[in-house]
């Protein structure tokens, strides 16, 4: 029989900080437990540090195509599509069965919608990305809503029932979630804004993790504003360190999740653009301040840059060693030439995956620090910044 009795942390200490057995014949050797309340164990912890590796691996990085239905129908309406399911669903084919995706992206961001659809032929999106050796992922927040009480600001709804949402997109396949909130600069932001998003993606965090999903960590500071550069750094290190000390709080395992932060650039109407190697020493300078060098991947979101841009400034960052996986996750900056090239014809299918495998490939070669934008597109490099963009 085994019995315990509590130990002190030395003879002349009133603290008490473990537990001492005893087997029945008499060895008293010592197990301490934890000061706390021990916390749960997580079912887990294996699989989401594996999968978070896997999605940080060399030379890869996401494509997100988790546009909401409403955000998916500005895409289709850019090249004069009508937002139907059909033609959501066909755009998504174009993207998920290019042959050899899976040599530069890691994982793909669904939405809600995508992780329950087929190909034509009935193939299931998820197994497309299997067969690419692609995570599959799922955007878990419900938008954006004003927030009351704050300075015109916003903040982001999905807490209620996320437990059992992400249970069933596990089901599904999905291995690992996003949540995205914004932070606005011309705004404030009010210290209330900012500490309600860090709250919430936290939570979201530590929801997503104990139901299997690497939570994908992204309050986006938002690219608007006339702000110079030393400005979105002091917001940039303000709100991550609310986020990390929140993300604590709620007992993340930090190896077990990625961020999405926004590079540190000038605000997009500021006077003065910044060039890449700027971008990476504000962006880099955030990032070794506040981050700590047990989280496995860093990807950036595009926020409006230029395909081209994004390619850019990713390369730059990875022009000198960091402790992460410094990639890539996204949205615009990976389907522009792609929408362009397709304009919802069949016959231009294969010409729109050679075009979503070029951008692949650049981002990339840009993780690996390698990238050059000689012979570009004209079309690569055009901005696509707009004031007050929702997802
Ligand atoms: P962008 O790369 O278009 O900024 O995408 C943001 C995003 O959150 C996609 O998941």
């Amino acid at each position: 029989m085994a019995c315990t009795s509590l130990v002190k942390l030395n003879a002349s200490s009133s603290q008490w900080i473990g537990k001492q057995s005893f087997n029945n014949q008499g060895s008293t050797r010592p197990t301490f437990h934890r000061l706390a309340v021990p916390i749960q164990a997580r079912s887990y912890t294996d699989e989401l540090v594996q999968t978070a590796k896997l999605i940080a691996s060399p030379g890869r990085g996401i494509l997100a195509i988790d546009e909401s239905n409403a955000t998916c129908g500005k895409r289709l309406a850019s090249i004069g599509l009508e937002n139907t399911e059909i033609n959501r669903q066909a755009y998504r084919q174009l993207l998920l069965t290019t042959p050899g995706l899976g040599e530069y992206v890691s994982g793909a961001i669904f939405f809600e919608e995508t992780l329950y659809q087929s190909t034509t032929d009935g193939k299931k999106f998820v197994d497309c990305l299997r067969e690419e050796k692609i995570m599959p992922g799922i955007k878990v927040d419900k938008g954006l809503v004003p927030l009351p009480g704050s300075n015109g600001e916003s903040w982001c709804q999905g807490l209620d029932g996320l437990a059992s949402r992400c249970a069933e997109y596990y089901k599904q396949g999905a291995r690992f979630a996003k949540w995205r909130t914004v932070v606005s600069i011309p705004c404030g932001p009010s210290a209330l804004a900012v500490k309600e998003a860090a709250w919430g993606l936290a939570r979201y965090a530590a929801i997503s993790q104990d139901n299997g999903l690497v939570p994908i960590v992204e309050p986006e500071i938002l690219l608007d504003g006339d702000h110079p550069i030393e400005r979105t750094l002091e917001v940039a290190e303000n709100v991550w360190a609310e986020v990390f000390f929140y993300l604590a709080q709620n007992n993340v395992l930090f190896e077990g999740i990625l961020l999405k932060p926004s590079m540190v650039t000038p605000g997009a109407e500021h006077k003065e653009k910044a060039s890449p190697e700027t971008i990476a020493k504000y962006t880099l300078k955030m990032l070794s301040r506040r981050v700590p060098p047990a989280v496995p991947g860093i990807m950036f979101l595009s926020g409006g840059q230029s395909e081209v841009e994004a390619t850019l400034n990713l390369n730059a960052m990875n022009q000198q060693p960091n402790p992460w996986h410094v990639s890539f996750s996204y949205a615009r900056a990976l389907q522009n030439t792609v929408l362009k090239t397709w304009q919802g014809l069949p016959e231009n299918v294969e010409a729109a995956q050679r075009a979503l495998l070029i951008r692949a490939k650049a981002n990339s070669i840009a993780q690996l620090g390698r990238y050059s934008a000689e012979g570009e597109s004209e079309e690569a490099k055009k901005g696509m910044f707009v004031k007050g963009y929702t997802y």
